[in-house]
């Protein structure tokens, strides 16, 4: 087998470098054989590592103790960072869910998956929606199954479900790279608590409303003024325009009216277990899941993504954290998802694999500033920075905490200021898994070894792209010779709520605005022309890079358009006949 490698290696090389250099070369791909023969017999000895990510949902960089926070309690996630890694500029890639989470699970921008979106809708609506993420794309989860894991995911995915019929699946977490999945296949949101307001369209669902009651009295008139004789109409002509007027309300209030059946659903695997989903029994549940995958894997390599749906509203708490933290109920929440991330470590402490698993710690996105009286509950606290989720290019948005424990490999107590993002976690969990990066496509993330076992000081992203759906809001640049970190933002947000990135939303600025984010992380201070003399230089480099990144773009189908976003019944998961979805799962604990 080694002898095959070596041939391999040596045909491919010959073709491609010039005879007179051939001789250098040989000795190098002697080199390198040497060093594959030894990487093979290496990994023969040591096991492969076992990895479990947990992300939580709009978890705030403030929110935690370990990141500054000193009233709320976060003791579980304080000790994975005291015996691991902790990265102090660890950047989302969106600042919201679905496009941070493309990201995420392919390495690369969701703009290159066709999920960076060009209008208002910029996450996945409906679970009856054709759009989500391209069954081609490459998920570390994929390679890893290449690699002999066996891969699971427990909780939320909100990547889509299926293409053109109810049954193929073509988005699901199964068709990328998940031998297992139990858990919310959309995401918690406010709807799937009865009484709440609710999250998705709202304005334009009371724009709909509104339009729909017009046109009802308009209609009314119209068959007071054909009884009453005032006006001559066709009988047929009256009848057409009231079935036409049934029909069009039922076309948008039908996938509005029942959101909570329609989008707050568990499936295990492909098989819908929960419609509408019980918030009370949630946490357990999906701690169960975990706990049990684990268990069943723990003599096998195995990938855990635990995803939990904490703590984006509503603020469903087990009865156990209810009122215990100095934040009200989305400190409690923090709390609870502190006790889950404890969980998970003991899990895996108890069965022994600490040593050979990789833990890994983060949230998708910055908090969410908007919320401030949601039940009497704040939102996310992004400490320092400025702005939060859905605010395009501001720190608060896509500054996240992360953590990495692997006790034997990793020093403990470490702490890293240079920038990295969570789409590094793709080449990262591929390298260490032993397997290859795909060569046909172009990653954005770089792995974070080097960095972490400090065989580097230096983070690999010079230049990173802060992206608002398609729309670049904001450059990082880290100049190579320097250990400054600069912000160009071309846009940025003009509201905390309504997640917008173009038009009226943002406000766009020519020259645009720059800051110096080592020496103010707040971005409070803009760097001016006439007292900053390196500010002409820093834009004529974001620029070029930005010209060179964007030459890198294709055009792929947009997964948020209209027609793939809007509700299709007969795409719709459903436990049950259609449209009587309901059933619920009986409680482990
Ligand atoms: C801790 O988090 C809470 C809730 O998000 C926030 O209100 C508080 O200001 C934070 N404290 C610090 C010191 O960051």
């Amino acid at each position: 087998m080694f002898m095959f490698t070596n041939v391999n290696l040596g045909q491919n090389e010959e073709g491609i470098y010039p005879k007179t250099t051939q001789r250098r070369e040989m000795s190098i791909f002697f080199g390198l054989f040497l060093l594959i023969a030894q990487c093979l017999i290496e990994a023969e000895d040591a096991p492969k590592p076992n990895f479990v990510l947990m992300m939580v949902d709009d978890l705030g960089i403030g929110d935690v103790g370990c990141y500054g926070n000193n009233t709320i309690r976060t003791p579980n996630i304080d000790r994975l960072a005291l015996e691991g890694v902790k990265l102090t500029q660890h950047i989302a890639a969106a600042p919201l869910c679905t496009p941070s989470r493309t990201a995420f699970m392919t390495g690369r921008y969701a703009l290159r998956s066709g999920l960076g979106s060009t209008g208002r809708v910029q996450v996945i609506l409906f679970l009856g929606a054709s759009g989500g993420l391209p069954p081609n794309e490459t998920t570390f989860s994929k390679l890893l199954q290449k690699q002999g894991y066996t891969t699971g995911l427990v909780g939320k995915w909100h990547l889509g479900v299926s293409c053109s019929s109810r049954n193929d699946h073509c988005h699901h977490p199964n068709n990328h790279g998940f031998n297992y999945f139990y858990g919310l296949p959309f995401t918690k949101f406010n709807d799937c608590q009865p009484g709440e307001a609710t999250d998705i369209l709202a304005d334009l669902q009371d724009a709909l409303w509104n339009i729909f009651m017009l046109l009802a009295l308009a209609l009314l008139t119209l068959i007071l003024a054909k009884m009453t004789g005032v006006l001559e109409m066709r009988s047929k002509m009256l009848a057409f325009l009231v079935v036409l007027y049934v029909l069009a309300f039922l076309t948008w209030y039908i996938p509005f009216a029942f959101l909570r059946t329609w989008n707050c659903i568990i499936m295990r695997n492909q098989k819908v277990v929960e419609q509408p989903l019980n918030l009370d029994t949630l946490t357990e549940k999906l701690m169960y899941e975990a706990e049990q995958f684990v268990e069943r894997n723990q003599n096998r390599p195995f990938l855990l993504f635990l995803s939990l749906p904490h703590v984006h509203t509503p603020l469903a708490i087990s009865k156990q954290f209810t009122g215990k933290s100095k934040h009200g109920l989305y400190g409690d929440n923090i709390e609870e998802v502190d006790w889950m991330i404890g969980r998970m470590m003991k899990t895996i402490e108890k069965l022994n694999l600490a040593e050979r698993t990789l833990m890994y710690f983060t949230s998708d996105h910055g908090g969410d500033i908007g919320i401030s009286d949601w039940q009497g509950a704040k939102g996310g606290w992004n400490g320092i920075y400025r702005g939060g989720k859905g605010m395009g290019g501001w720190e608060g948005g896509i500054r996240v905490p992360g953590i990495l424990r692997w006790t034997k490999r990793l020093s403990a107590g470490k702490i890293i200021h240079e920038p990295t993002s969570l789409m590094d976690i793709f080449p990262t969990v591929v390298k260490l898994a032993g397997g290859e990066l795909p060569n046909d496509t172009i990653l954005d993330g770089h792995s974070l070894l080097p960095l972490l076992e400090g065989k580097t000081k230096r983070s690999e992203h010079e230049f990173m792209f802060h992206y608002c759906g398609v729309y670049l809001h904001a450059v990082r640049w880290h100049p190579r010779d320097s250990d400054s970190v600069f912000k160009v933002h071309f846009f940025t947000s003009n509201s905390n709520t309504s997640f917008r990135c173009h038009g009226d939303s943002v406000t766009q600025h020519d020259p645009p605005l720059v800051f110096d984010i080592i020496s103010d992380p707040s971005e409070a201070k803009q760097l001016m022309t006439g007292t900053e003399p390196c500010l002409a230089e820093v834009l004529r480099q974001v620029r070029s890079a930005v010209e060179e990144h964007r030459r890198t773009l294709t055009s792929p189908t947009n997964q948020l358009s209209w027609p793939n976003v809007l509700w299709k019944p007969w795409l719709q998961p459903c436990c049950g006949v259609f449209p009587f979805c309901s059933c619920s799962e009986s409680s482990r604990v």
